[in-house]
C-alpha cells in the first residue's frame, strides 16, 4: 500500500515560521516522524512539499493509479482553494486533510477549510502527531 503526503505552502518554514503555533520541528523532522509511522504500519511512502497551488492539484491527479491515498496538509490553501477541492471530488483514493494546529481555535478566517469539506475527514491541532493519526486512519481505510 502506497500513501503520498502532500505539504503546502510555508510548511518549508517549519522549525522558525511562529514557533508559537507550530512547534520548533523543522519540516524534515516532521518528515522523519512521517517516514517512521509508515514503516510501522507497512506503508510505502512519499512526500512532496510545495508552494504552488497548480502542482497540488497536478499531484493529486498523477498520484491515481499510483497510490492507495493521499494526507494533504494544504496550509493556506485550505480556506481559499476551491481548485484543491474540486482536485480532492475528482480523485478516486481517500484524501484525509490535516493541520498541525487547531484551525478551528484560531482567527475567523481559518475556521472554515473548503479543501476539508471534500476531504474524507480532518485531524489538526496535534503537530507532527496529526500527520501520525491520519496515516493510521488512512490504514484502515485503505485495508
Ligand atoms: C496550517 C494551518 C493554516 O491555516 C496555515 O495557513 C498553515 C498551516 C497548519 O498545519 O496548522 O500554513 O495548515
Amino acid at each position: 500500500m502506497k500513501v503520498l503526503v502532500l505539504h503546502g505552502p510555508n510548511l518549508n518554514r517549519l522549525g522558525s515560521r511562529e514557533t508559537s503555533v507550530y512547534g520548533d520541528r523543522t519540516l524534515e523532522q516532521v518528515n522523519a516522524v512521517i517516514s517512521k509511522e509508515a514503516g510501522d504500519l507497512g506503508l510505502e511512502i512519499e512526500i512532496h512539499q510545495t508552494a504552488r497551488e497548480g502542482e497540488i492539484i497536478e499531484r493529486l491527479h498523477s498520484a491515481i493509479g499510483s497510490v492507495d491515498g493521499v494526507v494533504l496538509n494544504p496550509a493556506a490553501y485550505s480556506h481559499t482553494s476551491r481548485a484543491i477541492a474540486d482536485a480532492i471530488r475528482a480523485v478516486p483514493y481517500p484524501v484525509i486533510e490535516v493541520h498541525l494546529s487547531n484551525i478551528h481555535a484560531r482567527e475567523p478566517w481559518r475556521r472554515r477549510s473548503v479543501t476539508a469539506e471534500a476531504a474524507k475527514g480532518i485531524v489538526a491541532g496535534f503537530g507532527a502527531d496529526s500527520y501520525v493519526a491520519a496515516l493510521r486512519l488512512l490504514k484502515g481505510l485503505i485495508s
